[in-house]
């Protein structure tokens, strides 16, 4: 029997859950199509007590159908299709138009798609004048926070959340405009000129040339550069109830319009321990400077005086899937440009080497995720480091507006609003200022 929300009741099976004063509680056991079954708690109030999981070690927060993870095999699909046919076959504005909708388009949906968002590529002329709000030396994420909440003042005509067709065109505009953003507040930072949108670009194509053209000459691009990028994109497009997209869904759950919450999604993705982590990589590897130091470094880890980064994942207790496609992808982009003798790649090999070996480890069951190599790509492609995370927030936003929009279109979904273990002062009366 399935439920509203798509799972699975399994008619026989419960769990019973004994309380120490004699109560017992038959609780509901939910399957869904892949993985785990969960324990439906969701009734237990009732009964006068709460779970308690902080940091979500064990809770399922929705029921989702758009990605799905094996954290134990290394498993990653969007609706359903592995990530690494999506990484070497299709494109992400199909990989978009599939966690969007739910299918592969067909030809027509695919170009009416393409052409859709190309055409709100372009940022209201007044959003310009945001920018110079900004001290130039602003970090472009808090840029990016800014001004994509910023989009929520300009579209009062279509920002009725409960018509689907003002979702599909605030998805539209966020997939559109996000590039075009991410690109000015790059410009904004070094002073350079903005540069417009252009229509007969590919998406990813489109958001380099508005990176690193400028007016005054011709830019041409690298099509193996280009498709590096564009598979970090995928990559990165969906990832199921992390922090910012269960941010996303969170701030949603209260009805707050569609742009103020991916600017929710876009401030939890900054931290260190989710999008900040390829710049966090990044900068690992500088402060290592040397192979002969890694040793050393590693040390440092197991002496727990700071964390290996790029190493390690809630849900991964694996290889991360994604990281198998970047590290190829590392190789491929270093060889395109002549930088296979690359001084922090070849660092990054030996401690990934040393680590995949050392029992600290293989105990935790610490694998290299995503982020390990995604920063050594985006620097050979001239990227900035501060700009590491802004590049995941862009690629993030169709997997955050995708699940806000699967959460919106449920009937009956209510606002997010978790309990606490209290643990505070009991009752005591005010104590006037001359006697405390
Ligand atoms: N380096 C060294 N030790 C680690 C690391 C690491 N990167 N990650 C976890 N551990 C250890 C941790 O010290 C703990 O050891 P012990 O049991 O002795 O106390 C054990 O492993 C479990 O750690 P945890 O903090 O309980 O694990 P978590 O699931 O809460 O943390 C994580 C997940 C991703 C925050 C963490 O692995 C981490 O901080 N990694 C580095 C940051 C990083 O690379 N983040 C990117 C994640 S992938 C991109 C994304 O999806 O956002």
């Amino acid at each position: 029997m399935q439920n509203k929300q798509g799972a699975i009741r399994q008619d026989k099976r419960v769990a019973t859950l004994t309380l120490d004063d004699g109560r017992s509680i038959e609780l509901p056991i939910l399957s869904g199509t892949l993985g785990q079954d969960v324990i439906d708690i969701h009734g237990m109030s009732k009964w006068g007590v709460f779970t308690y999981d902080p940091a979500f070690f064990s809770t399922a927060s929705c029921t989702s159908e758009i990605t799905f993870i094996d954290g134990d095999a290394g498993f990653l699909y969007y609706r359903g299709y592995p990530i690494e046919q999506l990484a070497e076959k299709s494109d992400f504005l199909e990989v978009c138009y599939l966690l969007l909708n739910g299918q592969l388009p067909d030809a027509e949906q695919k170009s009416n798609f393409v052409r859709k968002v190309t055409s709100h590529t372009m940022v209201h002329d007044q959003i310009v004048k945001f920018f110079s709000g900004f001290r130039r030396d602003a970090h472009p994420m808090a840029v990016m926070v800014g001004v994509v909440g910023a989009l929520s003042a300009f579209y009062h005509d279509s920002l009725d959340i409960n018509n689907p067709e003002h979702r599909n065109l605030a998805a539209l505009r966020l997939l559109g405009k996000l590039p075009t953003i991410a690109a000015m507040a790059y410009k904004y930072h070094n002073g350079y000129p903005f540069m417009y949108p252009k229509y007969k670009l590919g998406y990813v194509e489109n958001f380099i040339y508005m990176m690193f053209a400028n007016p005054a000459e011709d830019y041409v691009q690298n099509p193996k550069l280009v498709r590096a990028l564009e598979r970090i994109f995928i990559l990165h497009a969906d990832h199921e109830q992390n922090a910012s997209t269960s941010t996303v869904r969170l701030a949603g759950s209260s009805g707050a319009n569609p742009f103020a919450c991916i600017s929710s999604g876009i401030a939890a993705l900054w931290g260190p321990a989710h999008g900040g982590a390829n710049e966090a990589a990044l900068k690992m590897l500088e402060t290592i400077g040397d192979v002969s130091k890694v040793p050393e470094f590693v040390q440092g880890v197991k002496d727990k005086k700071y964390r290996l980064m790029g190493f390690g994942h809630r849900v991964y207790k694996n290889m991360d899937p994604r990281a198998s496609v970047m590290r190829d992808t590392c190789y491929e982009v270093l060889q395109e440009l002549g930088l296979e003798n690359d001084k922090l790649f070849k660092l990054a090999m030996e401690l990934e080497q040393i680590a995949l070996h050392d029992a600290y480890f293989i105990e935790r069951k610490l694998y290299p995720n995503v982020d390990f190599y995604s920063g050594i790509v985006l620097r050979a492609l001239g990227i900035p480091m501060n700009m590491f995370t802004v590049i995941f927030a862009v690629a993030r936003t169709i997997g955050w507006i995708s699940q806000w929009n699967e959460m919106m279109e449920g009937d009956d979904h209510k606002i997010g609003r978790p309990r606490q273990l209290y643990v505070g002062a009991t009752r005591r009366d005010f104590v006037e200022m001359g006697k405390r």
